[in-house]
């Protein structure tokens, strides 16, 4: 955890700093007057919760939001029943998203036993107009919203609610902006996911992440390890970058720099001993990048590589940019520099016009590439891409027959694969103590997989080798092999 502490001590009498971040760390200081005042009357903190709903990139949002929090001077809460509650939504399926409305009824539950509580709203289904319409209609409890650009104005949001008693609605619609040195609370010590760049520019046809994140933007190479080397610093051992395109990384940059070149930066940081990433699109997987990976001893063997559909003509209308060929044929490329990897991805099934012919391509990928494991989704329409209007939907039903096949056959390879490292040893960080038996404690792989084995809490977060004796399917039983 690190803040910039030389910023609390601001002159709030003066006007708010017009820079950032100076701007939010004055606004922040002004909150916890307010939190100050509360404890005051209830003899107690005020109790914040921040609810993640959606990938790994909102989760990295939501340890921003709760740093600012703990800056303003809110103890975490245990539930949602709190003095704040803030939703970090989703909006890549339609689930998702219908999920938030319901969750809602219990919190205004919650506020009228609890006239202190505040509710905030952010994240990417906050950058639907609709959404925002909906809620400033008929949800009138709801205090603040905001949206995927300004979450680093939490504090300032938290202060303009304060003062006007409104509810208050500040959604962006894009930015270049990138504040830096914000604080940010991490869920573990040891690791921590880091943005490499924000938004997509690719449209896939299906997908409404471009929409509500924006144009794709890197942030500086200089920024990048300069927060690693804070994290390093400060304990942390890993890092997870994170883009919904690392390998597009660098673009637009005032001295461009590949993902591969960026990826040799922050190997040479001190303290670091693993890298991981997510996520690569097949179509800008480089060369350059396979060798940077084969040639690493820090770059953790897992590669996520999303296919989405196996059928040429399915992947022509997602606007994936690439061909069945083409895809089985960079696998390959990749195995054989880097033999150990496991490979991961995402399926969709019934995308507008699926086939069964289109159907069993998928399935042929997923035999011949034989994932470790794969994320598999029923097509969502989503609302203002260029998918949903497409005619040809695929029936309910038989969406879902496809999923159910697709998933017992990813399953049952998945089961398989993973059991291939059984009787190796193995070199684990050790993430928590097991939820179900106190004496064992869970340890994750360079790929990805898990094992739980006999230890306390005091292996936590350090790097140890580790016999894997049993595979369960998709986790190991094990011991300490040092
Ligand atoms: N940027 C990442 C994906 C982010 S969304 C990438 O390109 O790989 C995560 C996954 O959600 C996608 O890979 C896709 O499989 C799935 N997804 C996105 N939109 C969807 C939709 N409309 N319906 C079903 N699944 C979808
Ligand atoms: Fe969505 Fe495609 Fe961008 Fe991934 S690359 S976020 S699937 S548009
Ligand atoms: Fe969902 Fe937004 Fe991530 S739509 S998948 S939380 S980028």
């Amino acid at each position: 955890m690190y803040r910039e502490t030389d910023q609390n001590k601001r002159n709030l009498e003066a006007a708010p700093p017009a820079e950032e971040p100076a701007r939010q760390y004055y606004f922040m200081e002004k909150c916890r007057e307010w939190t100050r005042d509360f404890e005051r009357r209830k003899g107690r903190p005020p109790r914040a919760c921040v609810v993640n709903m959606g990938c790994q990139m909102n989760a990295h949002d939501s340890e921003k939001l709760r740093g600012i929090l703990e800056q303003t001077g809110y103890e975490e809460a245990l539930d949602e029943n709190a003095d704040f509650v803030i939703y970090n939504t989703c909006t890549v399926r339609e689930n998702a998203n219908q999920k938030v409305y319901g969750r809602l009824g219990r919190l205004h539950h919650y506020k009228k036993d609890n006239p202190d509580m505040r509710i905030a709203l952010c994240g990417c289904m906050m950058q639907e107009p609709h959404v925002v319409e909906r809620l400033r209609e008929s949800y009138r409890f709801v205090d603040i919203i905001f949206g995927t650009h300004n979450i680093f104005k939490l504090a300032e949001l938290m202060a303009v609610r304060q003062e006007t008693g409104e509810m208050v609605v500040d959604i962006w619609e894009d930015t270049k902006l990138v504040v830096e040195e914000l604080p940010s609370q991490r869920k573990y010590p040891f690791k921590s996911g880091v943005n490499i760049m924000f938004g997509c520019n690719n449209f896939c046809s299906y997908c409404i992440v471009p929409y509500v994140r924006g144009r794709e933007r890197s942030r500086r190479p200089e920024d990048i390890i300069r927060e690693i080397r804070k994290l390093a610093a400060d304990g942390v051992v890993e890092v997870m970058l994170l883009g919904q395109n690392v390998n597009s990384y660098g673009k637009g940059l005032e001295e461009p720099l590949s993902f591969a070149g960026l990826l040799r930066e922050i190997e040479k940081v001190e303290g670091i001993k693993r890298i991981r990433f997510m996520t690569s699109h097949p179509k800008d997987l480089s060369g350059e990048l396979i060798e940077t990976m084969a040639d690493s001893g820090k770059i953790c063997r897992h590669l996520h590589l999303p296919v989405q559909s196996g059928s040429t003509p399915i992947l022509k209308a997602m606007n994936r940019r690439y061909t069945k060929e083409q895809y089985l044929e960079l696998v390959e490329r990749i195995r054989g520099a880097i033999p150990d990897l496991s490979l991961t991805t995402d399926i969709i099934v019934g995308f507008p016009g699926e086939t069964q012919a289109d159907f069993e391509e998928t399935l042929d990928v997923v035999q011949k590439v034989q994932y470790d494991s794969a994320f598999t989704f029923l097509y969502s329409r989503r609302n203002g891409t260029p998918a949903a209007a497409m005619e040809n939907q695929v029936p309910e039903e038989v969406m879902k027959e496809r999923f159910d096949r697709l998933l017992q056959e990813v399953q049952k390879i998945s089961r398989e694969r993973s059991s291939r490292f059984t009787g190796t040893v193995q070199e684990v960080l050790v993430e928590e103590l097991n939820s179900h038996d106190p004496g064992l404690v869970t340890g994750r792989m360079g790929n990805n997989l898990l094992v739980h084995f006999p230890g306390d809490a005091s292996l936590s977060g350090r790097l140890v080798k580790v016999r894997l004796d049993e595979s369960k399917g998709f986790y190991y039983m094990g011991t300490l092999a040092e």
